[in-house]
């Protein structure tokens, strides 16, 4: 495969604003008969390929994708997860950190893996991301979109066996693309300033919090309801909330994989 850098590939900054302004995470994907309508070859291919481009920490590419195909495995998977369309997508992935292709590289001349568990949950994490986010960005290119799903760890120990993920290997989160059923709208992002910090890190304003939960309400709405995102993130990450659920799931996973 030819690995050259063309000599251009330089977009106008308004381009670029375009381009990430079309991003819609999407959960309704057309099918064909009630079936997926899986990804030309070509289109997989050129996805796959983004994924495999990404930046990769130390060389390593601590991460693995594995391409759910089976309509059984991927009709189990939706359930375990919560996330129906990963029945119904072009194509569902799952992106997992992988440190077990390091132990069986460094175990070929028998050299004993290193003290770095925390090190390497951190950077794995980060490879599978940044493969999936090229993985997703790319086939938006394509016409496609898609949702990530953070909601395999909903049923972590289950997803796991379904898999059968050897040792070191940790499922980050599950990736659908297809071609849109849906208008999904324009979700807001909080405003730039308490984002990106200059020089060092800026407290925000009580007020300034206000004004951009204001702003971020209607990422949370529902139909006719009006967004309340304080009370969504409440939901998320307040005490008995979603991601308390999770925890102990997460934690039990992550060491009988040797990750914890
Ligand atoms: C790591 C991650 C996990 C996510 N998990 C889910 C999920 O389990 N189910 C879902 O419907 N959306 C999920 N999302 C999609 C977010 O809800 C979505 O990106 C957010 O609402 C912003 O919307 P937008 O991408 O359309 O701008 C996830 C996104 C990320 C990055």
């Amino acid at each position: 495969m030819p690995e050259t850098v063309p000599d251009t590939r330089a977009l106008t900054p308004q381009q670029v604003r375009d381009f990430f302004g079309a991003h819609r995470t999407v959960r309704q994907y057309r099918t064909q008969d009630g079936q997926p309508i899986p990804l030309p070859e070509d289109h997989l291919d050129a996805v796959l390929y983004a994924a495999q481009r990404a930046p990769t920490h130390s060389t390593s590419q601590l991460y693995s994708i594995i391409q759910v195909q089976d309509p059984a495995q991927r009709a189990e998977l939706a359930e375990l997860a919560g996330n129906a369309h990963i029945a119904t997508a072009g194509a569902a992935f799952v992106l997992c950190a992988d440190l077990h292709r390091i132990g069986q590289i460094l175990a070929l001349d028998g050299t004993a893996v290193g003290d770095w568990a925390d090190v390497a949950n951190h950077f794995a994490v980060g490879d599978a991301v940044m493969a999936g986010q090229n993985l997703l960005t790319a086939a938006e290119m394509l016409g496609y979109q898609g949702c990530w799903i953070g909601g395999v760890l909903n049923n972590l120990p289950q997803i796991a066996e379904v898999l059968e993920l050897p040792a070191g290997v940790l499922p980050f989160s599950a990736l659908t693309i297809g071609l849109p059923d849906e208008q999904a709208p324009y979700r807001p992002r909080l405003h730039r300033e308490v984002v990106v910090h200059t020089d060092r890190y800026r407290l925000p304003e009580r007020a300034e919090m206000e004004a951009n939960i204001e702003h971020m309400n209607p990422i949370a709405a529902r139909g006719d309801r009006p967004g309340d995102w304080a009370r969504l993130l409440r939901m998320y990450w307040g005490a008995g909330g979603a991601m308390e659920k999770r925890q102990p799931d997460l934690q039990a996973v992550k060491r009988r994989q040797g990750l914890g």
